[in-house]
């Protein structure tokens, strides 16, 4: 059985060996952080070459929604650990596999099934923690969709309860909106005919991602929670664009804010981080959802903190002293492909890497979509804007191009 003090030898019997469920970009990072520390990784997704797959010391291609095929890579595998990198997974085949003790599910089973659904998670935080939401309702069909809009009120936002990145969402400003914000859910929906959270539209002044980090205080032997710095961050179409570290916030709203991480994620439990998004208006902050794993914005880390996102996560993982100390201020830019193409080649590496302190991650995903994440610019200065131009001016430099040449 695993402790924390003792790391076996990877592809020996005495590894300690990590599942990861998602291999894609922020998989990557944590499979590098993980083999740092001596840890053999293997890496899941449902298409050949993704990115924590090419790093991994093994790939699985499979249906992950599918809780047969989750089950038996479990056994064949039987990891110490099994770390969802995504939502979309079979959560219950995961509970069903914490229960009989064959792994620690990260951070447990419960907290990747709430948070597949925003009606778990929202009822969670807004009916049994009491904390501060937009308003909301869910709905099932169209009738229902419509008193659930007439409530909100206008604008509202409308998404369904399992999607990310932005997919099947969009804002009713107007009743001119309502059926195809109804259609939009149900087209962008990862699962035929689910529900749809209808939520009133928060006019914050800005939006952050706080990553809050469980392990164990080695002072005490105890479990604690640590926060980093406030991420900043800009969404366009429900999908990240950039991201800065640290976010100006006022000492109120700072309080605030990890008061409501630390509710949230204690009720989620186990260990790692978590990327708790809140919107702020003036000093009040609102939840508005929780991934239970390093954030997408969060990689800004990579550059701003001693110890990444994903250091961090693997660590809290593996029990082990957490150090959240930020370096510098920073920013990320998201590079995208911009081209729909089955094979892409990159040029202007050298103009990015140009910009001062500035540097790129390319994630080598094998097929390019126009709004697919393909790499990240990070830079540091003396100043967030500056960190912001410098990451932007990095990340416009790296061009994407359909290459015909499969190898
Ligand atoms: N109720 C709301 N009021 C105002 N803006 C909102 C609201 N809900 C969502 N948004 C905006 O849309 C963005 C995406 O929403 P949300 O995080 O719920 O979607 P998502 O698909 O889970 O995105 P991701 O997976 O990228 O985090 C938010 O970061 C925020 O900018
Ligand atoms: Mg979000």
């Amino acid at each position: 059985m695993y402790t924390p003090e003792m790391i076996g030898t990877p592809q020996t019997g005495s590894a300690t060996r990590v599942l990861l469920l998602g291999a894609g970009e922020l998989g990557k990072e944590v499979t590098i952080a993980f083999q740092r520390l001596g840890v053999e990784v293997h890496a899941a997704d449902r298409y050949d070459c993704a990115p924590a797959g090419q790093v991994a010391h093994s790939h699985h291609t499979l249906d992950m929604t599918d809780a047969t095929a989750v089950r038996s890579l479990v056994d064949e595998i039987r990891p110490h650990f099994i770390v969802p990198e995504i939502e979309a997974l079979a959560t219950d085949a995961l509970v069903g596999i914490e229960e009989e003790g064959l792994a620690t599910v990260v951070p447990t089973a419960r907290a990747t099934r709430l948070t597949m659904n925003r009606e778990g998670i929202r009822r969670l935080a807004a009916e049994e923690l009491g904390l501060p939401t937009s308003t909301y309702a869910f709905a099932s069909t169209h009738a229902e969709f419509v008193e659930a809009v007439g409530e909100m009120g206008y604008p509202c936002v409308v998404k369904p309860v399992m999607s990310s990145s932005g997919k099947g969402q969009s804002v009713i400003r107007s009743a001119d909106d309502v059926d195809g914000a109804w259609e939009h859910a149900r087209a962008g929906a990862r699962v035929t005919g689910e529900r749809v959270i209808v939520e009133g539209f928060v006019d914050f002044d800005y939006e952050i991602t706080l990553l809050t980090v469980r392990s164990i205080d080695p002072a005490t032997g105890q479990p604690a929670t640590w926060f980093c710095e406030p991420i900043g961050h800009r969404q366009q179409d429900g999908d990240y664009v950039e991201s800065w570290q640290p976010m100006r916030m006022s000492s109120a709203a700072a309080d605030n804010a990890r008061s409501v991480a630390a509710r949230i994620t204690n009720a989620l439990g186990g260990r790692g981080v978590f990327g708790v998004e809140l919107f702020v208006l003036g000093d009040d902050v609102y939840f508005s959802e929780v991934s239970p794993r390093p954030h997408d914005t969060g990689m800004v880390t990579m550059a701003s903190q001693r110890f990444s996102e994903f250091d961090l996560h693997a660590r809290a993982i593996l029990g082990l002293p957490i150090d959240v100390t930020l370096i510098s201020p920073g920013a990320s830019a998201v590079i995208y492909g911009g081209v729909d193409a089955p094979a892409v080649s990159y040029s202007g590496l050298g103009a990015a890497l140009a910009v001062a302190e500035a540097d790129v991650r390319l994630f080598g995903k094998p097929e390019a979509f126009t709004r697919r994440r393909m790499g990240v610019a990070l830079a540091t200065a003396e100043d967030t804007s500056t960190a912001r131009e410098r990451a932007t001016a990095a990340a416009a430099a790296v061009e994407v191009h359909a290459t015909s040449d499969r190898y």
